[in-house]
């Protein structure tokens, strides 16, 4: 059964016709194009599909598309401004060095963002809590934590 919803997507509202079976991450890199939205274990274990939806981060890949209907999702696409200066997140990340491959590095911003969100100025294990479930096979996660560190207290 398809369906047509309404959402709020990186700010803008936009609609969509979806199906039952369609995952969020389907609908965000297939009608969208926002293929920041990265396709790893697609069983909710690695975090690289990590988007926010309604001031949480969670994993795309087995969220239903459906479930976004009058919602308010980003994704990495939605955090530069429009003007292309990034979000002190993204900078961070880049003076830190925690971005190698980068296949992780939109889902460890969406996670790290949606924990400063709430809470401007985490302690490292609150950091690691709320990062737990973004694998990185190629930093080491410390330059990560560092980064998050950093950009806690900058303003977007
Ligand atoms: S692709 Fe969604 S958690 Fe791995
Ligand atoms: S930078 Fe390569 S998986 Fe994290």
């Amino acid at each position: 059964m398809k369906r047509t919803i309404e959402f709020e997507l990186n700010g803008q509202l936009v609609s969509a016709e979806v199906g039952g079976g369609q995952t969020l991450l389907e609908l965000l890199r297939q009608r969208f194009e926002l293929t920041g939205v990265k396709e790893g274990c697609g069983a909710g274990e690695c975090g690289a599909c990590t988007v926010i939806v309604d001031g949480r981060a969670l994993t795309a890949c087995i969220y239903p598309a459906m479930e976004a209907e009058g919602r308010s999702v980003t994704t990495i696409e939605g955090l530069a401004t429009a003007e292309g200066a990034l979000h002190p997140l993204q900078s961070a990340f880049v003076e830190h060095g925690a971005v190698q491959c980068g296949f992780c590095t939109p889902g460890n911003v969406l996670s790290a963002k949606a924990l400063l969100d709430q809470n401007p100025d985490p302690s490292e294990d609150e950091i690691r809590t709320a990062l737990e479930g973004n694998l990185c096979r190629c930093t080491g996660y410390q330059q990560i934590i560092e980064a998050v560190k950093a950009a806690a207290g900058r303003k977007p």
